[in-house]
């Protein structure tokens, strides 16, 4: 099976579907989402796995529950992958590039990290020790009109805003904003970037480029204590609309885990990789 998808495209069409439509996934759609889920890689070269989970019988559909956040589906995707350095990066670049791929066959997705029952799907999941289980997402069809919930989720999140460029893009420290113009071809990426989904729609993605490359960080902004990072999985999320779209672009370069020097720290931002040009 081919799997071509515009990442442009797919980037723009996506967003947080919670209310869907009550038909089910038809098997042809279902087949080729977990035939993508397979051949899905991620520049951290740590395997992130999969499974379709379904509520509709009888002795899960409790136990797979949103809190009434989603509804109209009872389909969903889990993801899992082994605990370790950069396994949130990981698992948000793989899951995100499954999404995007829905999103060009117009299936809608949601993005849940917090309003899901997480021992129930836990459980379905089938989570092995030393795995990690970050999030999952709802997936279907997107129903015509949005119920209350929903409606009140978006407006709440303000979930069609997004920070402007100088609040995430810099060049050479935390201080100088990067123009769109001054970022030349890579404005595309960045904007791609900025698009993205993250959990409460924070937005913690900084870049700064520096040095001939775009050095990615972490702003800490939903720090649970014993929880895991979240706001990782988001980085992840960046990482993977910033690259497919480079990719799309053919726009040459590398990731690599340096960490830059020179450029001083602002509170609560963490390093996470660098993407080379060349
Ligand atoms: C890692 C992650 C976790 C999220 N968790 C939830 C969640 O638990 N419940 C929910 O309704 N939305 C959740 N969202 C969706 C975000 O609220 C949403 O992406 C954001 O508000 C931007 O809206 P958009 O996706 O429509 O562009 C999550 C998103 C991400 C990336």
């Amino acid at each position: 099976m081919e799997f071509t998808f515009s990442a442009e495209k797919a980037i723009k069409a996506r967003h947080s579907t919670r209310t869907y439509e009550a038909k089910p996934l038809t098997s042809e759609d279902e087949e080729k989402l977990i035939a993508f889920s397979k051949t899905l890689t991620n520049p951290f070269d740590i395997p992130v796995s999969f499974r379709l989970l379904h509520s509709n019988e009888e002795w899960n559909a409790k136990a797979l529950g949103t809190y009434g956040v989603i509804k109209g589906t009872k389909a969903f995707i889990g993801g899992t992958v082994p605990k370790g350095a950069f396994a949130l990066e990981a698992f948000g670049y793989a899951f995100e590039k499954l999404i995007l791929y829905a999103a060009s066959l117009g299936i809608g997705t949601c993005w849940l990290g917090g309003t899901f029952r997480r021992s129930g799907f836990e459980k379905a999941m089938g989570v092995k020790e030393g795995e990690l289980f970050p999030a999952i997402s709802a997936i279907g069809y997107p129903a015509g009109k949005k119920s209350l919930t929903e409606a009140l989720f978006q407006r709440a999140m303000k979930s069609k805003q997004r920070k402007p460029w100088k609040e995430l893009f810099f060049q050479h420290d935390f201080e100088t904003p990067l123009t769109e113009e001054a970022a030349g071809k890579y404005a595309l990426p960045l904007e791609m970037l900025r698009l993205g989904p993250s959990a409460v729609n924070k937005q913690p993605w900084r870049v700064v480029y520096a040095g001939g490359a775009y050095h990615f960080y972490e702003e800490k902004t939903l720090q649970k204590k014993d929880a895991l990072d979240i706001q990782s999985v988001d980085l992840g999320i960046a990482i993977c609309h910033f690259h497919l779209t480079a990719l799309e672009n053919n726009l040459p370069g590398k990731f690599s885990v340096l960490p830059p020097k020179d450029i001083p720290l602002p509170a609560n931002t963490q390093y996470s990789i660098s993407w080379i040009t060349s």
